[in-house]
């Protein structure tokens, strides 16, 4: 295979100052033809198949599972006058577990919620010591891992569930997971469980919420419904009913309601159907957590910031090791690997949806905002290395890593991974290679034996950690695999493979 693919010296990443322009990219002479095309574009936020729906939006999501908004002009900020929301009788029960609040009977009152100006809020500084419960959704397969990343981070009774992890802690605990979570997709508070034969008990326990007091009528509002194995015929009306209910409660004590955005809401709610069991959350976190803000340059099926955060994490890798991605594509896994290295807060670049509600404490935030900022290290060269056989890679990581601030710290540059010298003696290799679903390989077989064969004569002391969700993979690679973690890349079921490259014994027996 050698013979095959190294008619001449290997270009080593090892020798190469840290790359200083996005653009760098240092061509071997000659190349092997390239494995890996472009490809359809990759889901960027964890989507298992399930029924989604948002108020006012029938069905339509963009491409990170969010709602998209149909016809901006059909919901513009300013709300007019309506004359559907309110309810024009009194309220039925709700189901006999939710957690209903009675309602006031006359208006105006002094409760937070009917507030008429933006003055701060007094009654925010008790609501954040109050105790919340929570659920952060992650890729699955992380589940373990955000358990151990939760704990650090100070949340109370971690509990793993499929997707995700349900914890315990105050508001400013879910400020905190936002900030620093680098496995999280999103942080959401519960408002509301229980169970549910028809809408009619979702618009109930949605009324029973005291909306008024969780944000002020100016803000806009989007509800998600995701479903499994719901009964419910339309998901959509489900959306609509709830979005209703929220409105009915403000209409019961003002006369306004918020209005709808389902593009950019200032409080996105997200119901969770099972077959008879629902949960209402508030998302704390807006747009999903792995939007970091240094992607500036899409590459071809990129892998989830906060899967590759995981990957790390499994892998063991510790900064002080070099890192090596001989197929970085976007450079996903060396920005994250840099974030990690640097002690660099994930969330340090946006702005949270928790942001807009009532108990949000502008000087907590700027206190947990401040020690992000303080906490992290200054920027050094780092043993992290990236390298891809196409040139568009090469520039499309250097533009992020530039983004980003990390463009000093990591080394890249152009080369066929089949034909390269390692970065270091030894060190821990972290990559998704390209596979059939994601982009094309004219023969994944012939690939993958010829990345085992690279992997056993050029990288003894080395450790590999692959993502495949190919079954190729583990057929052709020649290698025994010590350790294979299931991990879902979108929709997609993947492996993340182990290969210890020992000198002389990597032969599958
Ligand atoms: C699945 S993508 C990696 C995506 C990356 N993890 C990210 O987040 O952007 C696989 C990458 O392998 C690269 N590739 C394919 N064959 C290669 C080879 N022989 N040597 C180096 N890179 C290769 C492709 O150009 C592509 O960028």
């Amino acid at each position: 295979m050698r013979g095959r693919h190294n008619p001449r010296p290997r270009p080593s990443l090892a020798s190469k100052a840290a790359t200083d322009k996005p653009t760098a990219a240092e061509a071997p002479t000659t190349r092997a033809p390239r494995a890996g095309k472009r490809g359809p574009a990759a889901p960027t936020e964890d989507a298992p198949r399930r029924r989604t729906a948002t108020a006012e939006m029938p069905g339509r999501l963009n491409r990170s599972g969010r709602p998209v908004k149909a016809d901006p002009a059909a919901e513009p900020r300013k709300r007019p006058a309506r004359t559907d929301a309110a309810p024009t009788r009194a309220p039925r029960p709700a189901p006999a577990d939710s957690r209903r609040r009675p309602l006031p009977d006359s208006k105006p009152d002094n409760r937070p919620g009917n507030r008429p100006d933006n003055r701060p809020d007094r009654s925010a500084r008790v609501a954040t010591q109050r105790t919340h419960q929570y659920f952060a959704s992650c890729p699955r397969g992380l589940e373990p891992e955000l358990v151990l990343e939760l704990t650090d981070l100070g949340a109370a009774d971690p509990v793993p569930a499929s997707g995700g992890v349900a914890f315990t802690g105050d508001a400013e605990l879910g400020w905190k997971v936002n900030l620093w979570s680098r496995l999280a997709i999103r942080v959401l508070r519960r408002l509301a469980e229980g169970r549910y034969q028809r809408e009619e008990d979702l618009y109930q326990a949605a009324l029973a919420v005291d909306w008024p007091a969780l944000f002020e009528v100016t803000r806009t509002l989007a509800v998600t419904t995701v479903g499994k194995n719901s009964p419910l015929k339309s998901l959509n009306f489900v959306s609509l009913r709830v979005k209703d209910a929220v409105c009915d409660r403000f209409r019961q004590v003002m006369d306004e309601r918020p209005s709808v955005d389902t593009r950019h809401p200032d409080v996105p709610l997200t119901l969770f159907l099972s077959t008879d069991r629902y949960t209402l959350y508030l998302d704390l976190s807006g747009e999903p957590l792995n939007r970091r803000g240094y992607r500036v340059q899409a590459a071809a099926a990129p892998l989830n910031e906060n899967l590759a955060a995981g990957m790390l994490r499994l892998s063991g890798w510790t900064p002080d090791t070099p890192l090596y991605d001989p197929m970085m594509g976007g450079g996903t896994l060396l920005l994250e690997a840099a974030m990690i290295a640097l002690n660099i807060a994930p969330g340090l670049a946006r702005h949270f949806a928790f942001e807009n509600l009532r108990d949000f404490d502008r000087v907590a935030w700027a206190r947990l905002r401040k020690n992000a900022e303080a906490a992290a290290l200054e920027r050094r060269p780092l043993p992290i290395y990236g390298s891809d056989i196409d040139p568009d890679m090469i520039r499309a990581a250097g533009l992020n890593l530039k983004a980003a601030g990390l463009l000093d710290c990591v080394r890249v540059m152009e080369a066929d991974f089949l034909n390269v010298d390692p970065p270091a003696p030894s060190g821990v290799i972290v990559s998704n290679p390209p596979y059939g679903v994601r982009l094309e390989i004219d023969d994944p077989g012939a690939f993958y034996e010829a990345v085992g064969d690279n992997l056993k004569q050029h990288f003894p002391g080395w450790t590999a950690w692959l993502l495949s969700a190919d079954p190729e993979l583990p057929k052709r690679i020649g290698l025994a695999a010590s350790r294979r973690v299931p991990l879902f890349n979108g929709p997609l079921e993947c492996r993340l493979f182990e290969y210890r490259m020992v000198a002389g014994g990597n032969r599958r027996g």
